[in-house]
């Protein structure tokens, strides 16, 4: 499938571009596998500091169970007290960790990455469902450019969560 270029001027412009590649490739769909899948891989694709892009959902109460995602092996489990995935699920917050190292109870699926930002993600009745993790290889990676545009993203994804 053919989606059109994104704008790569700027963060606010890549986010926007971004968001409307998401949205027209979603269009009609009311699937979370299909929303997650279609979701990281586009992210993924963006982002060129993006060492992991995926989702973990949540499957049991303070449990999350990986899902879709683009990149290296994933933890398959993280209770919702490890992590920043835990900490962005307990939380209903964004999570924005500029040093990996520095962050209290950190999982090391991967030893390379550095940095990254995870976003809870809600469907249509504002119930948390997943969260959304981007990972890094580089140190601060991630800003509050990121964060705006993300968030904007996932908003977005409720609509697609029957
Ligand atoms: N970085 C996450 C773990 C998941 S992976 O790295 C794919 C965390 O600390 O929650």
């Amino acid at each position: 499938m053919e989606t059109a270029a994104l704008d790569t001027s700027s963060k606010p412009a890549l986010y926007a571009s971004l968001l409307q590649q998401i949205s027209a490739v979603l269009d009609g769909i009311d699937d979370p596998v299909a929303t997650m899948a279609s979701t990281a891989c586009l992210i993924h694709e963006a982002l060129e500091v993006a060492s992991w892009t995926g989702f973990y959902r949540v499957v049991a109460p303070e449990l999350l169970r990986v899902g879709p995602y683009q990149g290296p092996l994933g933890c398959l489990e993280i209770p919702f007290d490890r992590g920043v995935c835990g900490a962005a699920a307990r939380s209903g917050k964004t999570q924005l960790v500029e040093d990996v190292d520095a962050f209290p109870g950190h999982v090391a699926c991967d030893a390379s990455a550095r940095s990254e930002i995870v976003l809870p993600v809600h469907d249509r009745q504002g119930q948390l469902v997943a969260v959304l993790d981007i990972d890094s290889h580089q140190p601060g990676a991630f800003d509050a450019e990121d964060q705006r545009g993300l968030e904007a993203i996932v908003a977005r994804l409720s609509e697609h969560w029957s």
